[in-house]
């Protein structure tokens, strides 16, 4: 059975976690890119099927490749961010079925011939790894700023020139500055997010 974790973890990873757009000058090692990617791995996707992938910007050439497909309120925070995940999922993760799902080697044809339901899996599973990002640098003392305010077209053009990988979220990286957090939005009540039945 799974243990619970500390109260100061599910403050760390939930309840005083925030979304940054101001960051502090201290850079992210590439080791620990490395131990985001490492946790992040481990959460589950349908099939073991893992579609997301991750581009993780952080040169200025880098940067300035993606400057022009963010939008206006996104462009200054993302450029002074030491990092931006591109969150995106990969068209053909089939091909790598026979490694994650060894024991239905039929796995690949689950899939094949059918792009409503590739596109649903890749975009579907690819999405709960953008959340595992989030909550897995949260653990590692990370600050996470999710974007979708981006031109998808332009960033796969710029960054995915072949089209097999597409891009789903951005997500800057870095040690957000807490003096210059707004105040917290609300959250739905039980009530009205969810039913027992
Ligand atoms: C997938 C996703 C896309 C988002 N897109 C943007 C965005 O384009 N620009 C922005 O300023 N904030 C964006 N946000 C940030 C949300 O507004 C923020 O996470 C939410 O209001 C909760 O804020 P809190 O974590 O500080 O409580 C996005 C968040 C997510 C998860």
């Amino acid at each position: 059975m799974s243990e619970i974790v500390s109260d100061k973890c599910l403050d760390v990873l939930f309840r005083t976690a925030r979304t940054h757009s101001a960051w502090l000058d201290k850079p992210v090692s590439d080791v620990t890119l490395e131990a985001l990617y490492d946790l992040l791995r481990a959460g589950p996707t349908s099939a073991n099927s893992s579609p997301a992938r991750f581009v993780f910007v952080k040169s200025p050439e880098g940067k300035e490749r993606l400057r022009p497909h963010l939008s206006a309120g996104n462009t200054d925070k993302t450029m002074q961010a030491p990092v931006t995940a591109i969150v995106a999922y990969d068209t053909a993760f089939t091909e790598f079925l026979p490694k994650l799902f060894p024991h239905e080697p039929d796995a690949p044809s689950w899939f094949e011939g059918d792009e409503e339901k590739m596109f649903m899996n890749a975009f579907r599973n690819g999405t709960l790894q953008g959340a595992y990002l989030i909550l897995a640098a949260r653990a590692l003392g990370l600050d996470c700023g999710p974007m979708s305010g981006f031109d998808a077209a332009g960033v796969d053009a710029s960054f995915f020139p072949d089209g097999r990988w597409r891009s789903n979220f951005l997500c800057n990286l870095g040690y957000g500055d807490p003096g210059l957090l707004p105040p917290r939005n609300p959250r739905l009540d039980f009530d009205e997010a969810a039913r027992i039945v």
